[in-house]
């Protein structure tokens, strides 16, 4: 897959999200769909969306034994997504067994890619609340590592920190980016952030994009400016 435009789809009802995507007449842009619309909706949202012809990332962000979790990626594989992710902090035995999970009968798995240290998470909670003492730098590189080793198709991180990853992990080895603003917009809540155009720059494989297209007057032209930006 080449460099895409990833649109977070983090609305709360069938209903919000087909409202949303009724708006794109000419293109089907690639979806995230989060824990609050999967939760909300259950697996069928993702079937339709699907069927409607976009790619899916499905982002539930999988953490538990290796054996549910490998159980679990079964189950998601027969939901056809492109793309689907865990916690690279759940080790590599569970890394693995998701793998295997997720392999269908004829060989074939949606890409999988492993969370680091959330961006929500800052080096004093880290230190104080799950004990890890070394620099979050150094503490995000080392399971992105960890990930490729477990044979992991990439991780989501920082556009910032997507360069340093490629460089340790390898050029296939897939950074797929969120905190990505326009230049005259909103940050919103984000802290660390990158146009477009800079995280093509810097090597990101697909950039996510939530409210910058969700929230914009015009939902289609925000997302071609992404578009044109990132992927031409
Ligand atoms: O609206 P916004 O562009 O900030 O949306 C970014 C999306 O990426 C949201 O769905 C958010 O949950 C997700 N995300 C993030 N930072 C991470 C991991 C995921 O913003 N580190």
């Amino acid at each position: 897959m080449g460099k895409d435009v990833i649109v977070a789809c983090d609305f709360s009802s069938a209903e919000q999200v087909f409202s949303f995507l009724d708006k794109f007449t000419e293109e089907k842009p690639f979806v995230k769909i989060g824990m609050e619309l999967f939760y909300a909706e259950g697996p069928q949202i993702v079937r339709e969306i699907k069927a409607r012809g976009h790619k899916i990332f499905l982002d539930l962000k999988l953490h538990d034994i290796p054996n549910t979790v490998k159980k679990a990626m079964s189950v998601l594989s027969n939901l056809d997504v492109d793309i689907t992710n865990l916690h690279a902090a759940g080790t590599t035995a569970m890394m693995q067994a998701a793998l295997e999970g997720l392999t269908r009968p004829d060989g074939t798995r949606p890409l999988l890619i492993a969370v680091t240290q959330l961006t929500s998470t800052d080096q004093e909670a880290m230190e104080r609340d799950i004990m890890i003492h070394a620099p979050i730098d150094e503490v995000v590189m080392h399971y992105a590592a960890t990930a490729a080793n477990a044979g992991m198709d990439g991780i989501v991180c920082s556009p910032l920190e997507a360069g340093k990853v490629h460089e340790r992990c390898g050029r296939n080895f897939l950074t797929v980016t969120p905190g990505v603003r326009f230049a005259d917009g909103d940050v919103g809540d984000q802290k660390r952030v990158m146009t477009p155009a800079a995280a093509k720059e810097i090597g990101s494989d697909y950039i996510v994009v939530g409210r910058p297209i969700t929230g914009a007057a015009d939902p289609v032209a925000a997302y071609r400016r992404c578009v044109a930006e990132f992927c031409d």
